[in-house]
Formats: C-alpha cells, structure tokens, sequence
C-alpha cells in the first residue's frame, strides 16, 4: 500500500496543485471570475464606510449640523445594505456551478477507477479509493467556494485598506503595517507543517474508511468467529491516531491565528496611542483618525481569516495530490496495430509466463512457460492443486491481467492486440467467486450479453444454469438481489453467475469452478446443459472434481507454473501420478460419483 502514502516532495507546491484544478474549473470560469469580482466590490464598499464616517465627524459632527448626521447616516445604511446585497449575489453565483465541478470530478475519478487494471485495484486498498471520492473532493469544493475567491478579495481589501490609511497618515499607517514581514514568515512556517498534517489526515481517512467497509463486508466472519472486540480495538486505534493527527492541525492553526490576530492588534493599539496624542497636539483631526481607526479595524476580519484560508487551501492541495495520484495511473490501454489472424483456430497459450507486479522479483513467476492448445468447440479442463495458478491463468484470457511474456491467441489474434470491447464481447468469464450487483437478477445475468438480448435468451440462459429458483423468488427475474447477491445462497450465485457466462452465447467460454457449491444432482443436470451449449463453444473450464471434469473433452494438467500432461481423464488418471492422487480424493473431500 506503499503507493497511496503521503511521499512529501521537498518541493511541492500548493499552489502548482491546485492549478491542476484549472481544467475543471474552466467551465464555470466565467461564473467565478464574476463572483470573485462582485465579492471585491462589496469588500472595497465596506472600505467606504470609514471615509463617510471621517466626513462625518470633521463637518457635520463638529458644526453641529443635525441634517448632514442623518444624511451620513442614512449613507451608512445604504452602503452597508449595498454590501450585504453583493455578498449575497456572489453566494448565489457560485453554488451551483460548483457542485457541478465537484459531480465532474467525481464522476470522472469513478471512469477512471473501472478503467484502471486490476493489478491497479489489488495494489489499492478501497477505503483509499473511496475517501479520495467522497470526503477529498468535498475539500476541494469548499475551496473553490470560499478560500479561493476570498484569498483573492482579502488581498485586494488589505492592499485598498492599506493604501487608504497611508493616503490619511502616513506614520501610522507604517504603524499598522510593522508586524506584517513577521506575520508572513510565521504563516509560510505554518503553513508548510500543516500540509503535511493535513496530508497525514487524509491518508489516515483513508485506512479508516478500509477497516469500515472491510467490517461491514466481513461481518459474518466477525460475528462468526468473535472478532468484533479485534475489529474495534483496530478502529479505535486508527480513530486516536486520526484524531491525534487533527489535534496537531488545530494546534498549528491555533498558534498561526494567534499570531495573525494577536500582532495586528498590538499595531491597532499602538496607532490609536500615536494617534490619539497627534489629535491632542493639534496635528491631525479627529475625522482622520476615525476614519484610519475604523479602516484598520475593517481590515481585521480579512487578515484574521488569512489563517484558516491559506489552511484551508493547503488542505484542498493535499486532497488535490491525492485526487490525481489515482487520475495519473496509467488506464488499460488498447493496441492500435491489430495482428494478422493466423489461420490458428481456438484458443491457444504460446510459452506464457507471468508474475504479479508485486511478487517477488527473485522469485520463479506463477507461470511459467504455459504451452496449450483447446481446439475449436472443444471444452478444455484444467486441474492442478490448490495455488498452481488455475485462476491466474484463466484471468490473462480477458486480458484483466496482462501476460509477462508469451502470447495468448483466440482463433490466431493475439489477445493484446484485440480491441478490449471485442475481447470482452467473445469471451465470456464465471470465476469461483461470483459476485452479483445491487439489481434485479435479470439485469446482473443479462450483463452477459450485448443490449439486444431479452427475455429469450435470459430464459435460456437461466435454464442452462439450471437457474430455475429464479421463477420462485418474490419477483422472478425482477426480484432485486443485494450486495454481492447476500440474500441467495452460494449455490444460486454461482448459478446466476454462470447463466451470465453463457447468456451472450459466447465464441469461447472461461469458467474458473463454476459447479464448486452445487450439489452432484445439480451439477449433472447443469453439465447435461453445457454439453448443449458447449458443444460451439471452445471452453475453459478450472476443475476441481471428477464429475466436472469429465464434462470436458480432454484435461489438462497446470503443474509448477506449466502444463504437465494433457489428454483425456481416463488417459491422464492411468498415466499421471499427480493427475491420479489429486483427482483420487485424498487430501480434498472430493469425488461424490
Ligand atoms: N493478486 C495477486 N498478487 C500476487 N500473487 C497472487 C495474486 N493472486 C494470486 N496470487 C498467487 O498466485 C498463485 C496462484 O494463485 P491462483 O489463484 O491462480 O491459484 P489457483 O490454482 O486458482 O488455486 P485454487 O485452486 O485454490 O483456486 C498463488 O500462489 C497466489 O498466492
Ligand atoms: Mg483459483
């Protein structure tokens, strides 16, 4: 799981991670670009305000003229409705074509998480996956909704504040300005270890969503075995670290608004004594520094909020990294030179090797050297012990793996130079653990099939599976299966899954032990099935048991990453001493004829 880790790069950039955003956002450019301009011109209206207040106090209030307060006044009022009135349409600006962003990512992460290879999904954990989906992209919304349009106009209010209080007096606006080089390097200090905690909270988010879902998916095996206790002593511990992880980020963040309010207001108070003197020495009039008093205190909410922005944008940069690490993984990706079709018909292995990435380089690969030929409408069995590879190799034929060396033809056509669709479209695949989709039971058999296939072939389908208890749920084919199909028994998935096999009518056929749960009677009647459909189908059938293996026409034997001996069942059963002792029963409570 090393690859879902945090890898802190001396030179990483905030803001070169969040320009990644750019293509997302480019859509709604316009909206935010408007949106960040209304929320400058409402900020710089509060500017006003203390200029109004300096006329106020330097004529009217010092001529003691009643009518020129009330005009002020009611000045006041409308600049602070005007600025309310701008926040407001800015908000309604903003909100829906964000959403949209984030729908967008989303929605593209989800694209590229199906078309990434398997060996990408059996290197990640999915809580990873799942926290990048939900709670990183929820960050980095709330970033585009707030601290980027306002990191943007509490600049432009500070550098309008500040060139204000200069233009009223130039001494104290140096005042003012002292603690800033000081606040700025805190802030870059801060910042920098707080991506790093933020980073840390995000990976920690992750392994937490894994336990969680592992537990819920598990849950027959937590109960079944007691575990519960385990399990939650693991949460616990990774909740504490999260929590502790969150508890560094507060303090930092604590420590970077002490200093980002405490330092101001130390000017703030040094001014109005500076100030206060100069008005008693007759240097400056009191309008004056009201004015500078109030611009300086308008400015506190936008450099007090600086902190948690800037935060707040670390934290959005992070999730960024983490978005693309997954959207940067390479897709599977087609061929574009097709191979001539030898004149090779069904499906043949030639010297295939493979190794899973992550297996040990050293170590002999799971394959090694596979050399087979099942012949056109022939059904092929292969029978080897537990771990010889049976399932690894019957997974390289859809191509979710992709051979380390050797080739793999259908009908004399390479498999890696197929397109991927039509691969997929003439192989059809069961494997020993089948897996059924929250849908109806017709929707999950008929995923079979291409999109012209109806109720025909579903009933066929479904009785070659011998998938009759179809007809017997609430609903027939329409009755709604779980997750993983939890409400069916072993049996009726494995049924189902198979009925998904066969239901395209395939040219050839990978089943990876597809009768393993059925009881004999079941199995004979489904093999009688088979036979029908098999008999133009070239198949592929893992076998652990002599009644399934004699479904096919010839076996083969996988032995230490090869195939050993191939031949008929009888031939192998009398010639094949490893072939004779696992099909003899020993060791496997087999053999039910
Ligand atoms: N995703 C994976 N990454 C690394 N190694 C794997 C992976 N999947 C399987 N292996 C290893 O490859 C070897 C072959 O496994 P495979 O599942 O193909 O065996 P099998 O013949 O189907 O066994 P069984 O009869 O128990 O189903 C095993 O040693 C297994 O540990
Ligand atoms: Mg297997």
């Amino acid at each position: 799981m090393a690859e879902t880790r945090a890898t802190t790069v001396p030179d990483r950039s905030a803001v070169r991670s969040l320009l990644r955003l750019w293509p997302y956002v480019r859509s709604v450019r316009l909206r935010l670009f408007t949106a960040a301009f209304v929320a400058v011109l409402a900020s710089c209206t509060g500017l006003v305000i203390p200029l109004v207040l300096k006329w106020m106090v330097d004529g009217p209030v010092a001529d003691r003229d009643t009518a020129g307060v009330w005009l002020g006044a009611l000045f006041l009022l409308l600049l602070g409705f005007a600025e309310a009135l701008l926040f407001g349409l800015r908000r309604r600006l903003v909100a829906r074509p964000l959403a949209h962003v984030e729908a967008e990512m989303r929605a593209e992460l989800y694209g590229r998480l199906q078309r990434l290879p398997v060996a990408f999904h059996d290197r990640w954990a999915s809580g990873q996956l799942l926290s990048r989906a939900t709670a990183d992209l929820g960050l980095v919304r709330m970033f585009l909704a707030f601290p980027l349009t306002f990191l943007l106009v509490n600049s432009v209010t500070i550098v309008v504040g500040v060139v204000i209080m200069l233009l009223q007096d130039w001494r104290l606006g140096l005042v003012i300005l002292g603690p800033a080089i000081p606040v700025v390097v805190m802030c870059v200090y801060f910042e920098r270890r707080y991506a790093v905690e933020a980073r840390r909270a995000q990976d920690q988010v992750g392994d937490l969503t894994t336990v969680v879902e592992e537990s819920v998916l598990g849950i027959r095996i937590i109960k079944g075995f007691g575990r519960h206790r385990t399990q939650a002593r693991a949460f616990r511990e990774l909740t504490s670290t999260l929590r502790g992880t969150e508890l560094r980020k507060a303090r930092l963040l604590a420590t970077i608004w002490a200093v980002i309010v405490t330092l101001p207001e130390l000017a703030i108070g040094a001014a109005l004594v500076l100030g206060a003197v100069q008005v008693a020495d007759g240097e400056l009039s009191a309008g004056t520094l009201v004015a500078f008093l109030s611009t300086a205190l308008a400015l506190r909410w936008p450099v007090d909020s600086i902190g948690f922005l800037l935060a707040m944008s670390q934290e959005a940069a992070t999730a960024t990294e983490r978005y693309f690490e997954v959207m940067d993984e390479e897709p599977e990706r087609d061929c574009v030179v097709r191979s001539e079709p030898s004149p090779d018909a069904g499906l043949r292995f030639d010297g295939v090797v493979f190794r899973y990435p992550d297996a040990d380089p050293g170590s002999r690969p799971t394959l090694d050297g596979v050399d087979l030929h099942v012949r056109p409408g022939e059904s092929m069995a292969l029978v080897g012990a537990t771990g010889s590879g049976k399932t690894t190799l019957t997974a390289l034929v859809p191509r979710l793996h992709e051979v380390t060396a050797g080739r793999i033809t259908l009908d004399g056509e390479d498999v890696a130079t197929l397109p991927r669709e039509e691969l997929r479209a003439r192989v059809a695949v069961a494997f020993e653990e089948p897996t059924l989709f929250s849908a109806s039971v017709g929707e999950n058999v008929l995923m079979g099939a291409d999109d012209r296939a109806g109720a025909v072939e579903l009933e066929r389908a479904l009785a070659v599976a011998q998938a009759e208890f179809v007809h017997a749920l609430p609903q027939g084919a329409d009755t709604q299966v779980g997750e993983q199909g939890l409400s069916l028994s072993g049996g009726q998935r494995q049924r189902l899954a198979l009925a998904r096999a066969v239901v395209g009518r395939p040219r050839f056929l990978v089943l990876d032990d597809p009768l393993s749960a059925l009881d004999v009677h079941t199995e004979a009647a489904v093999e009688a099935a088979l036979r029908q459909v098999l008999a133009d189908t070239t198949a592929l059938i893992v076998a652990h048991r002599p009644s399934t293996v004699l479904l096919a026409d010839r076996v083969a034997l996988l032995s230490g990453g090869r195939v050993a001996a191939v031949g008929t069942h009888h031939e192998l059963l009398r010639d094949n001493a490893e072939y004779a002792h696992l099909m003899s029963g020993t060791g496997r409570q087999e053999d039910d004829r």
